[in-house]
């Protein structure tokens, strides 16, 4: 049984004139890319564009789906008419059915992102690796329309661009402003309430690269935009500014900027006998020392890991606690850890620290996590055996100190005092 608003339906549909969504719905997807939950499914959305000299095509589909993709292409024109492919993103959900669309369209060029060609060259092995490769400003002529390129790299991929109709005001803008939302009724005036999909997508795709989405807005709200034409989910026809500036909104820091000049170094720890927890006290403690730090403390195991990434996104420096338990730190850390890959941690400061029973892994795990992570990472953690002694704990306290004074750019100033060294 058909739900209401996914049923499939044959022809291309109209959304400027001259321009037809010719794209796919998934209504039944409830995984994309292994990780995203699709309560609604998903579409993938390809656009056909016509002007005097011929037709543009805007992205493909996933392969799986190709029937219904030509199928809307033949309603509305013949391949020999296809004078130009543009692929704003090679991931395959768009790309996918490009081979076979090279095969019935033969004459017709193809305009990728320069950056797009190791993945082209993935795609099609050898097959075509004919292309052109667009940069910001470059256009394609159809005559009497043209469509302008401009790069949006890490949007979220680094081939990603947008393609913009300049006589319609429609930007094709590829994931971007995207959502995984399948509903035949297509319009966002018409699917229902998809706001949580919208966020849910961007909080997933695209907030890691944060900083990228705000320079692309700086290039897109410079647009007398009338239609955002996504490669997923509704097209954005009515109000389409709303969405432009969610999504300035959801790249600006969400808590906010309320500590003024100092540094934010968040200590967080589990603890099983108090150990490991008197140890990030006496981090927390050290750093306070070193001033121009605004330290806070933090037990995993009393706090949920949503909040705690949106803290650590905003955050300059993290350490991280764990007890070692079968030569590994404990789930709650890891579940922590692992959620890091949705925001932007690159540069940040981290370190680690733990107490332990027999070998103490944890704290070197945590901090090779950290690595992969891109933080630098400038001291070696303190490890405690069991219950930390005064001399461990007041390694502890140094190491919040120096850490703080990595943090504060105050370390490499440092006025050594010799007598220490004796
Ligand atoms: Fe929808 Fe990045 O592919």
């Amino acid at each position: 049984m058909n739900r209401p608003g996914v049923a499939q339906s044959e022809g291309a549909v109209e959304i400027a004139p001259g321009v037809h969504w010719i794209g796919v719905r998934d209504p039944d997807l409830r995984t994309f890319d292994i990780i995203l939950k699709t309560a609604n499914g998903t579409t993938y959305n390809a656009y056909a564009v016509r002007g005097n000299d011929g037709v543009a095509i805007i992205d493909t589909v996933k392969a799986n789906f190709a029937d219904d993709f030509f199928r809307r292409i033949e309603s509305i024109a013949r391949y020999d008419e296809i004078r130009a492919i543009v692929l704003n993103h090679m991931e395959p959900d768009h790309s996918g059915s490009l081979p076979e669309l090279l095969k019935r369209a033969p004459q017709a060029k193809l305009y990728i992102s320069g950056r797009g060609r190791p993945m082209l060259k993935g795609l099609l092995h050898g097959d075509r690796l004919e292309f052109t490769a667009v940069h910001t400003g470059d256009s394609v002529d159809l005559g009497g329309r043209t469509l302008r390129f401009f790069q949006t790299p890490f949007l979220h991929w680094p081939d990603t661009m947008c393609t913009w109709l300049a006589d319609e005001g429609i930007l094709f803008s590829g994931d971007a402003f995207g959502c995984h939302y399948c509903d035949a009724r297509l319009f966002n005036d018409a699917v229902g309430d998809f706001r949580f999909s919208f966020d849910y997508y961007y909080a997933h795709i695209m907030r890691p690269f944060r900083a990228h989405v705000l320079e692309a807005l700086e290039q897109i709200e410079a647009l007398p935009v009338r239609i955002v034409a996504p490669s997923h989910g509704p097209v954005l026809r009515d109000r389409p500014q709303r969405y432009l500036q969610r999504y300035r909104e959801l790249s600006s820091p969400a808590l906010g900027k309320e500590t003024g000049e100092l540094k934010t170094l968040l200590v967080f720890y589990i603890s099983a006998y108090g150990s490991t927890r008197a140890m990030a006290e006496e981090i927390a403690a050290g750093a306070e020392e070193a001033g121009g730090v605004l330290v806070s403390l933090y037990d995993i195991e009393g706090g949920e890991v949503a909040p705690f990434v949106d803290l650590i996104e905003e955050a300059d420096a993290l350490v991280v606690g764990s007890p070692t338990i079968n030569g590994d730190a404990v789930k709650p850390v890891w579940d922590l850890l692992s959620s890091l890959a949705t925001i932007q941690v690159r540069s940040k400061m981290g370190g680690a620290f733990g107490s332990y029973g027999w070998t103490g892994e944890a704290v070197g795990m945590i901090e090779d996590r950290l690595r992969g992570l891109k933080l630098r990472v400038p001291m070696k953690g303190v490890r405690a055996r069991l219950i930390p002694t005064e001399v461990e704990l007041a390694e502890c306290r140094s190491f919040g100190r120096d850490l703080a004074l990595h943090l504060t750019g105050q370390m490499e100033n440092q006025i050594i005092d010799m007598a220490t060294l004796a």
